[in-house]
């Protein structure tokens, strides 16, 4: 076992002494690379942004912006950072460097008004100007307006093919939102000579075996699903991460430690995405970004819900595998694995085994996987019920917790609901299945009477909470609301 490195701007350096628990912010900033800035430490602000060297798409290397407030130091073991310090061109000594694009539009737009936010908001631009399929949503050539007075290409992407929700996790506290989305506009293409796209056309660093001990703790990344089931056998007591998204919030703001880590993030079993005869294969730990890319809109509840969930830059860490072992009630995913009818496959070291998500929860944050059990894959059967929704009803629209969510998948044949799925999260201790809806709507007519009545049953179900989120009454008034906006979508086209 070598000694735990990370390349950070090129420079090798190693993690020791940092505590295993350490966050990558933290780290950074005590090796002085201070631009990385802490707001929330929670994943919320965008303020700890960096971009880590991850496999490509188009190219073997991505640059990928990731929140380093929640991601251990010790996890980066190996791998290549990029800071906003590291961004600009270092020139000859004594001569000035040279502004990445993405800084030097900020700059002369404005974007930059507290400063704070703003190195966050240069990782996150730098991550969307090197991603190789931006240039497929720009305007049609001779669409696109001179740089700086260009009219997006859409509501939501620049005429230069920059998609905003880039920075969905990045925020401005004081509300400088119009010159940055003028500076994200308005970048460029990379030249040939940019060596951060030269980059990209090598190989990321490989995942490495990593074992970090320090002051009685210890973060483990084994090299393989066997060696990983081993050890989890041995140390039940060990919690496992993959982005920690969610552990990293609780190191953070609730203190938590553990003896023993184990990263499963990185492991090849766990990162395959296969599409069988009967059903569509997605592994635990790929990230919900290389999922959405790679489904590329088979699964179309999960195209709903992909923009749904969170920020970009959670979803560049987030997996499926961790938002179902956590076992919260109020993730994202788990309405519309339900409405998908998935089963998680869940391995140990004596095998496998498939249960049915319907079957999965049995409490609150509690769940049928037994201390040992690592979650592998996640199976949606095929074929796919045609018509499919994920109602996320939360304070805003991007990157916030959900009061109540909603994922239907109907199959309606000459106006009569064949087959209904309905999951609902944030109305009882666990995810549901709206079963007593389903069973109103299937066999009946698709038709406004039938839905309204569904919809009186819709509000029925669960035991939804009074919270700092919602009323108890709200969430059931907005589960009635759900079916009667799906009905409107299928009988006017009214666009969810
Ligand atoms: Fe706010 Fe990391 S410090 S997202
Ligand atoms: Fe930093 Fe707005 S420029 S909060």
């Amino acid at each position: 076992m070598t000694e735990a490195r990370i390349t950070v701007n090129g420079e090798d350096t190693p993690i020791s002494p940092a505590a295993p628990h350490t966050t990558a912010l933290d780290f950074l900033r005590e090796r002085g690379f201070t631009g990385t800035k802490e707001g929330c430490a929670e994943g919320e602000c965008g303020a700890c942004s960096v971009l880590v060297a991850r496999p490509g798409v188009d190219k073997p290397t991505d640059w990928v912006a990731v929140n380093a407030c929640l991601l251990p130091a010790a996890a980066l073991d190996g791998q290549e950072v990029i800071t906003s310090e590291g961004l600009a061109t270092v020139g000859e000594p004594g001569t000035p460097a040279t502004l990445h694009p993405v800084q030097e539009e900020m700059a002369a737009r404005g974007g930059s008004q507290c400063g704070y936010c703003t190195p966050g908001f240069i990782c996150s631009m730098a991550s969307e100007y090197y991603r190789p399929d931006r240039r497929a949503h720009a305007a049609p050539p001779g669409s696109t307006e001179p740089a700086g007075s260009a009219e997006p290409a859409d509501a939501e992407h620049g005429p230069n093919g920059f998609d905003l929700h880039a920075l969905s996790g990045n925020l401005c506290r004081c509300t400088g939102y119009r010159p940055i989305r003028d500076a994200a506009f308005a970048v460029g293409t990379p030249t040939e000579e940019d060596p951060l796209a030269r980059r990209r056309e090598q190989s990321p660093p490989a995942p490495v075996a990593t074992e970090y001990a320090q002051g009685g703790a210890v973060f483990l990344r084994p090299p393989a699903l066997a060696e990983a089931l081993r050890l989890l056998r041995e140390r039940p007591d060990a919690v496992v991460v993959a982005g920690s998204t969610d552990w990293g919030v609780e190191v953070n703001i609730r203190s938590r430690r553990a003896d023993c880590v184990v990263a499963v993030d990185r492991l090849p079993e766990l990162r395959e995405l296969r599409v069988a005869s009967g059903h569509v294969e997605i592994g635990a730990a790929l990230t919900l970004t290389e999922i959405e890319r790679g489904l590329g809109g088979r699964v179309p509840l999960l195209t709903e819900l992909f923009p749904q969930f969170a920020s970009r830059l959670i979803r560049n860490s987030a997996t499926l595998g961790g938002n179902l072992g956590t076992g919260s009630p109020i993730g994202d995913s788990p309405p519309a694995l339900l409405a998908l009818d998935a089963s998680v496959v869940l391995a140990d070291a004596d095998g496998e085994r498939e249960v049915p998500l319907a079957d999965y929860f049995t409490g609150y944050r509690r769940s049928v996987r037994r201390p040992g059990e690592l979650i592998r894959a996640v199976r949606v059967p095929l074929p796919l019920s045609p018509v499919v929704a994920f109602h996320k009803i939360a304070k805003r629209r991007f990157d916030d917790i959900s009061s109540v969510a909603v994922a239907f998948a109907l199959d309606i044949e000459d106006g009569t609901v064949r087959k209904a799925r309905i999951g609902l999260g944030g109305v009882a201790a666990t995810p549901v299945r709206a079963l007593a809806v389903e069973a109103a709507l299937e066999g009946g007519p698709w038709e406004a009477a039938a839905v309204e009545a569904a919809a009186r049953v819709l509000e029925t179900q669960g035991t939804p909470m009074d919270d700092h989120r919602a009323s108890a009454g709200y969430r059931s008034a907005m589960l009635g609301q759900s079916l009667l906006k799906l009905y409107a979508r299928t009988t006017e086209g009214v666009s969810s």
